[in-house]
């Protein structure tokens, strides 16, 4: 068991006179038994995180703790934690079977124990019938699976995985969380899964940590980064279709206050929370926000206010739909149902609940209420 700490920690790559500041000032604790994931565009610093508490990588500044213990010189067996990574480093010539069974031969275990555990999560992990065959004859798919199946056999203190759902389609990828979720559930250690998809972050993980350009941006439960995100960039990197942003002008006073967004004809009405914030700030500029899923065509329950759009584009997603709007020179999006039809040009009421509005400092992209 592991409660596994990062301390303002750093990772600089330095070669032929160029210089990467991948990770900085990173500081997360995960608590034992803990599903965190971390989340974040490409290039944002995920690996290399991982790969540092992993030991495969130096940490140029800052400390790793596994249960208040510094690991920074440990090397990656010494560290109890295993891994599964996005390129499958399997052994090409062994089975599948041997592929998975070689960790429990490492440690010692009987021949059936080891047989009964491989073919648990073979099962687990729908590969039961290629056990018999080779890595190179496997799709990507396969290959990631085996490899994930090859970290799951283990019993470490951590497991750490990266990326290890991109090659897969979009069911057999909706099953497997299930499978990792509810593997988590059983055996309690401490997971931290990398991924660049926010539907597996939110689905798997207790908390998320949001990164962008080598800097933790907020390291929250799913309620909090959808409803109270840290900045600008976590609001528009959590949820789909993400965030709509308007640059805003603060009009009037009290209960009357309207944040009104120029070149167009909407105002909105934000609750007395927000009000009293900005009253508050005396801030005569302010950045908007609003989730596509928080217009609504329909009035909501409760108190609501409305602004005045046009369709420009209607697009069918299945069970929802998405609405492409305008307001003068701004598009924007909302969330309808896919039953009624708009055609291009369409004018349209758009409904929100004040509490809804989330007002951001339009210098420096941080969230105010
Ligand atoms: N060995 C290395 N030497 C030099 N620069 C590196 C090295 N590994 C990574 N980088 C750089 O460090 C930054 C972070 O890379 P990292 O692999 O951690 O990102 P990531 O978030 O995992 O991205 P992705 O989602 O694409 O996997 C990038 O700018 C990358 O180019
Ligand atoms: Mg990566």
């Amino acid at each position: 068991m592991a409660r596994v700490e990062l301390d303002r920690v750093n990772k600089i790559y330095r070669g032929r006179g160029i210089e990467v500041h991948a990770v900085r000032d990173l500081s997360l604790a995960i608590e034992d038994g803990e599903f965190v994931a971390i989340l974040g565009p490409s290039g944002c610093g995920k690996t290399s995180t991982l790969r540092m508490i992993v030991g495969l990588e130096d940490i140029t500044g800052g400390e790793i703790r596994f249960d208040g213990r510094r690991v920074n010189e440990l090397g990656p067996e010494a560290r109890n934690v295993a891994m599964a990574f996005e390129t499958y480093a399997l052994y090409p010539t062994f089975t599948v079977f041997e592929n998975l069974a070689f960790p429990l031969e490492v440690r010692g275990l009987e021949r059936a124990r080891i047989e009964r555990e491989v073919r648990e999560i073979a099962r687990l992990l729908e590969i039961e019938d290629i056990l018999g065959q080779k890595p190179g004859q496997l799709s990507g798919g396969q290959q990631q699976r085996v490899s994930l199946g090859r970290a799951l056999v283990r019993e470490p203190a951590v497991f750490i995985l990266d990326e290890v759902m991109s090659h897969l389609d979009a069911h057999l990828k909706f099953r497997m969380l299930f499978e990792l979720k509810r593997l988590h559930q059983r055996l309690g250690r401490t997971m931290v899964y990398v991924t660049h998809d926010q539907v597996e972050a939110l689905a798997l993980a207790d908390r998320v940590a949001v990164m962008s350009n080598a800097e933790l941006q907020q390291f929250a439960d799913r309620d909090a980064l959808y409803n109270r995100p840290a900045n600008r960039f976590v609001a528009d990197f959590i949820g789909e279709p993400p965030t709509n942003f308007f640059d805003a002008r603060v009009v009037g006073e009290g209960g009357e206050v309207r944040l009104v967004v120029n070149g167009t004809g909407l105002a909105f009405r934000p609750d007395g929370q927000r009000r009293a914030v900005l009253a508050r700030s005396g801030a005569r500029e302010v950045t908007v926000g609003i989730r596509p899923q928080n217009l609504g065509i329909e009035p909501p329950d409760g108190a609501c206010e409305r602004i005045e759009a046009e369709v420009d584009i209607f697009e069918y997603l299945g069970e929802t739909a998405i609405l492409a709007l305008r307001s003068g020179e701004r598009a924007f999006r909302a969330v309808a149902s896919p039953r009624h039809r708009y055609e291009p040009g369409t004018p349209l009421s758009l409904f929100y609940r004040p509490r809804d509005v989330m007002l951001f400092d339009p210098a420096t992209g941080d969230f105010l209420a």
